[in-house]
């Protein structure tokens, strides 16, 4: 089957059957545009899955209070990277109990915050957090409930910028530092080992790498369960990816029941409370950035469209080559040409796409970015002074 989210209704671009023409009139542009169902749906899916504890939404790739809310409602946990996400997760709405807290450089502010706070997991990356927080729980008198990052060392056939478990990653604990972690951990009164967690990479195309990733844990999970009783859940991370080529809700749903199955294969009978902390895929998709051709500009080599956002706006493509369709808002007709697409920034890197085919589009035409609810306007700056832009939801 085919659901596609960008469809010409005519010449009018629509997105998951919005006329984009009719929304973005009042506003100026740039704008990005939400449409909070294409979330909504998302959550649905996962939390169908019958052997899920709870579905922990990781902050990082959206941190808008309107998509907390959707969260919130949907009963999702958070799991955040750093002391302001673990504040705007409070601020909208969630309670500590909700905060499963992740990052590989804690600071002592942060961990101090956490164990006073009482949240329910921090997921510990490395042996220096463990002696902080060793300290820490003793100064407060407060026992602390922490995950063990492993690293599963599987290769997640990502871009490099997006892989979190291989061999020499920043991320997690190595298997045999990891069992020095285990008996760090056995010694300290306030330090409960509840869960082993592992996030192996974004934008995970091959849902096979998953379970190679379990299989790799599952043997950890046995033996540290033999001197850590209270350990219970298994922490399975996020990264399942979403093709940017296409944007074709049943595709998207089949690949989250071809990783749903796998779970449930690998974890039927394990007995563990499972946690999941997804980002990319529940909200990529539910955005569109509106952006104005302001310049075409034709050299012998290249045909270059330039835009009125960039990389200060939406940094992927620059950042790691990352890819967004670019479809313009009304349909004309005449030669199809090949543009390359950039942005404002006074920076050479501020490409979006390069060599991409558009029917005929003039100075003045509106373009969608396509699929940038996701590590979009999180990651965005105000580099070169640049006005933020809005963000609207429908
Ligand atoms: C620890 C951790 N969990 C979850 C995620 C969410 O990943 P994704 O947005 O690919 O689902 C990330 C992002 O890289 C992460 O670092």
């Amino acid at each position: 089957m085919s659901r596609k989210l960008f469809i010409y209704d005519g010449s009018d671009l629509t997105f998951s059957s919005l006329k984009l023409k009719d929304q973005v009139e009042s506003y100026q542009n740039p704008v990005w545009i939400y449409k909070k169902e294409v979330i909504t749906e998302r959550i649905d899916w996962i939390q169908s899955w019958k052997g899920l504890g709870r579905l922990h939404y990781a902050i990082k790739a959206n941190f808008h209070p309107e998509i907390l809310k959707i969260m919130k409602d949907k009963n999702c946990g958070i799991d955040a990277v750093s002391l302001g996400e673990m504040k705007q997760a409070i601020k909208y709405g969630f309670v500590p109990q909700d905060i499963i807290f992740s990052g590989v450089a804690k600071s002592e502010a942060e961990l101090t915050w956490a164990v006073e706070n009482e949240i329910y997991q921090i997921n510990v990356e490395n042996q220096s957090e463990l002696k902080k927080l060793i300290k820490i729980t003793e100064k407060l008198n407060k026992k602390v409930n922490l995950g063990l990052r492993v690293n599963p060392e599987v290769d997640a056939g990502t871009h490099p910028g997006i892989a979190t478990a291989l061999k020499d990653s920043k991320f997690g604990l190595g298997f045999s530092d990891a069992i020095e972690a285990l008996g760090m951990i056995q010694g300290q009164k306030n330090l409960i080992l509840k869960s082993i967690s592992f996030h192996i990479g974004s934008q995970i195309m091959n849902v096979n790498v998953f379970e190679k990733a379990i299989q790799t844990v599952k043997p950890f999970y046995a033996e540290a369960r033999k001197n850590h009783p209270q350990l219970d859940r298994l922490d399975l991370g996020g990264g399942l990816g979403i093709d940017y080529h296409d944007a074709d809700s049943d595709v998207d749903h089949s690949r989250w029941k071809q990783l749903e199955a796998i779970y449930t294969k690998e974890l039927k009978d394990f007995g563990a409370f499972l946690l999941l902390e997804v980002g990319r895929f529940l909200v990529a998709r539910s955005c569109v950035l509106i952006s104005r051709v302001e310049v075409i500009k034709k050299t012998p080599s290249k045909n270059f469209l330039m835009l009125d956002a960039g990389m200060s706006l939406l940094m992927r493509p620059s950042l790691y080559e990352a890819f967004h369709q670019v479809l313009p808002l009304e349909k004309k007709s005449g030669a199809v040409e090949s543009y390359t697409v950039v942005g404002p920034i006074c920076e050479s890197s501020d490409v979006l796409v390069s060599d991409f085919q558009f029917p005929m589009i003039e100075e003045g035409d509106l373009v969608a970015i396509c699929d940038v609810g996701a590590y979009g306007a999180s990651m965005s700056s105000n580099y070169n002074l640049r006005e933020p832009a809005l963000e609207i939801f429908i």
